[in-house]
């Protein structure tokens, strides 16, 4: 058999060589090297004739596509998507294994086998385990199913088969046999990856893959696929709770900004209309417990956050945080003792958002501020959402659709609000302002003895 050649190319530099080394003798990276099919040398350096170009194309004259978009009948995925799947795109999910990809793929792949061909290609999973599963969802008897996981035969079946839809579960799974990479490898993913793009696009088949992400998004996987790919969607959730967010970290057809709420369920995925009032089954108000309002596209969502303040038996104290990112806890904590004089240099601090989900807006810093306040001194704020976004100076900074937020807390019962300076109020809401975060624990928690 004739081994067709590779080579490793640092990412950093560019740099090609024959064999791998763990730092790239071109440019000193650490890491760097991947593994690529060798192209056929190109004539660099030779002169251009300038007879093989292409002419350009005046950009009125291009014709326009018109995305009629597949709907999967799935309302919350839709809605991420935009209004549905735009037949010829490849389309990536990612998540921690177990939070539910394979289920919400294979329920929208029932929907859709209702109207087109559908093609399923599980290279994690026999087609025995697929059929359990499908079988606790229901409806899924007319997806055709590929146990497969060598790439060439995987391109071959999609152009064969044709389906309007192909799911590929996992991206991880594939292999080329002309890379000596293991599958999974970053060099593997990116081989499929990219060959499946071209059969998408070539064949206008929408093809979706599945791709596992750990926490920190360094194994090979997603983060190396994002900017080849037409829409990238992140599942996100609390592996041990129900709550699951699916939210669009790229979309080339439509916005980034909207989430789409699932529940886990014995029989799938079930959507769930109205996330915040989730929050009703805990008890609010608590010290360390504080409601946020953040606003994900179209939908404003109430979230609670939850702080843990203890005396820290080490040199340097825990902070550790889940829903929020660790350098804004970071600066919000900085801001606290700078500004608000509160002793949290020698206490462990944690800070989780309930359900798992996270919080990428500064308009919850407000929340998470007073959380933090309250679990300090012990004291409840009592049933009270916040939101505003805190400044490294200690000040308050509005932030947009107040009303909405308002309103939504009303929605659901709560009636006290704390902004900052300049927010308007809505008619049944008592709001109270502050110009600063030391004054806003000041108005919420009363200094104690
Ligand atoms: P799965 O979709 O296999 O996760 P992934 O593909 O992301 O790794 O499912 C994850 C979990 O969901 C699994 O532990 C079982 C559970 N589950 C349910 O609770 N109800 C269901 O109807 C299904 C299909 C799965
Ligand atoms: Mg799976």
């Amino acid at each position: 058999m004739l081994a067709t050649k590779t080579q490793f190319v640092c990412q950093e530099c560019g740099a090609a060589q024959p064999k791998w080394h763990g730092r790239c003798p071109s440019c000193s990276a650490w890491g760097s090297m991947v593994e690529e099919a060798q192209r056929p040398a190109g004539r660099r350096g030779a002169a251009v004739a300038g007879n093989g170009g292409r002419r350009p194309q005046p950009l009125a004259e291009v014709e326009a596509v018109r995305h009629d978009r597949l709907p999967s009948g799935i309302e919350e995925f839709d809605r991420v998507l935009g209004g549905g799947l735009v037949p010829g795109s490849l389309v990536l999910i990612g998540g921690d294994p177990g939070i539910g990809k394979s289920t919400l793929t294979t329920m929208a792949l029932a929907r859709l086998a209702t109207r087109q061909s559908v093609l399923l290609v599980c290279g994690e999973e026999s087609p025995a385990q697929v059929r359990m599963r499908a079988e606790r969802i229901g409806g899924a008897g007319r997806i055709g199913v590929v146990a497969e996981t060598d790439l060439e035969v995987v391109c071959q079946t999609l152009v064969q088969e044709q389906p309007a839809v192909a799911v590929i579960d996992s991206i991880q799974t594939l292999w080329a046999n002309d890379l000596s990479s293991a599958p999974g490898s970053v060099a593997q993913v990116r081989e499929a990856a990219g060959r499946l793009l071209r059969v998408a696009k070539e064949h206008g088949i929408t093809v979706v893959l599945v791709g596992h992400v750990t926490k920190d998004g360094t194994v090979a996987g997603p983060r190396v696929l994002e900017h080849l790919v037409d829409v990238v969607l992140l599942f996100e959730g609390d592996r041990t709770g129900d709550l699951r967010v699916l939210r669009a970290a790229k979309n080339r057809f439509g916005s980034t900004a909207e989430i789409g709420v699932f529940e886990m369920t014995a029989t799938g995925l079930a959507a769930v209309g109205d996330p915040s009032a989730l929050l009703g089954r805990g008890d609010l108000g608590g010290p360390g417990s504080v409601v946020a309002c953040a606003v994900e596209g179209t939908r404003p969502l109430l979230l609670e956050v939850q702080a843990l303040v203890a005396p820290s038996e080490l040199p340097m104290p825990r902070r550790l945080a889940t829903g929020v990112d660790r350098n804004r806890l970071a600066m919000i904590l900085a801001v606290l003792q700078r500004h608000a004089e509160l002793p949290l240099g020698s206490a462990d601090v944690f800070v989780n958002v309930a359900g798992g989900v996270d919080v990428h807006e500064p308009a919850a810093d407000l929340a998470i501020a007073l959380a933090i306040a309250s679990a300090q001194r012990g004291l409840p704020t009592g049933p009270l959402v916040a939101f505003g976004e805190i400044g490294l100076t200690g000040r308050l900074r509005a932030v947009p659709q107040a009303e909405r937020r308002l309103r939504e807390a009303q929605r659901l019962g709560l009636t006290h609000a704390l902004a900052p300076g300049g927010t308007l109020g809505v008619a049944g809401t008592s709001l109270r302002t502050a110009q600063t975060v030391a004054e806003a624990i000041a108005v919420t928690l009363p200094a104690g003895p």
